[in-house]
């Protein structure tokens, strides 16, 4: 009796266990080999838009990402890929596939093919929040 008990605790101890592990990492999708939670749609951007972050936004996105998105946002850095050049940043179609969280995900975690770099060790997080500020005003 005593044992089967200890291993009901252990039991709901795992559970407990997982369950907060689950709750901490939302389950990932990939689409296209992006690596994006499920959550990421809904997620709101947690930098207030103002001048002064938009003209860091762009600062930013110069040092970081004009190198392949170019300077206007169509993908046509000097670093692009030519045979996989980056997504037009400028097409306003695209917004609706990207929600400020997906475009959080895709620089966070970057992607393997085509290449485009995670800067999660390389940028602070309201970083990035930033730079999508400023990349959303390139949209036509
Ligand atoms: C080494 C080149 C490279 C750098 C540097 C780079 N990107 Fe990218 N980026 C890409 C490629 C390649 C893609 C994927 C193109 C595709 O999906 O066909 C991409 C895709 C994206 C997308 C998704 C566009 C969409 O419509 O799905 C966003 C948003 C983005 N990049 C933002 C950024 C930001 C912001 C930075 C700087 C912090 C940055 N990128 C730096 C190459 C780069």
């Amino acid at each position: 009796m005593r044992r089967l008990l200890v291993a009901g605790c252990g039991l709901v101890a795992a559970l407990a266990v997982t369950t907060a592990l689950r709750a901490q990492q939302p389950p990932m999708s990939n689409p296209d080999g992006w690596q994006i939670p499920q959550t990421a749609p809904t997620d709101t951007n947690p930098v207030a838009s103002s001048p002064q972050v938009i003209a860091k936004g762009k600062d930013l996105y110069k040092a970081k990402c004009e190198r392949c998105h170019g300077a206007t946002g169509v993908g046509n850095g000097p670093d692009a890929d030519p045979e996989h050049m980056p997504n037009d940043l400028t097409d306003g179609k695209r917004a609706a596939r990207n929600p400020d969280g997906v475009m959080y995900y895709k620089i966070w975690n970057g992607r393997k093919k085509p290449k485009m770099p995670a800067f999660k060790t390389d940028m602070a997080q309201n970083d990035v929040w930033t730079v999508i500020h400023y990349i959303k005003t390139l949209r036509k």
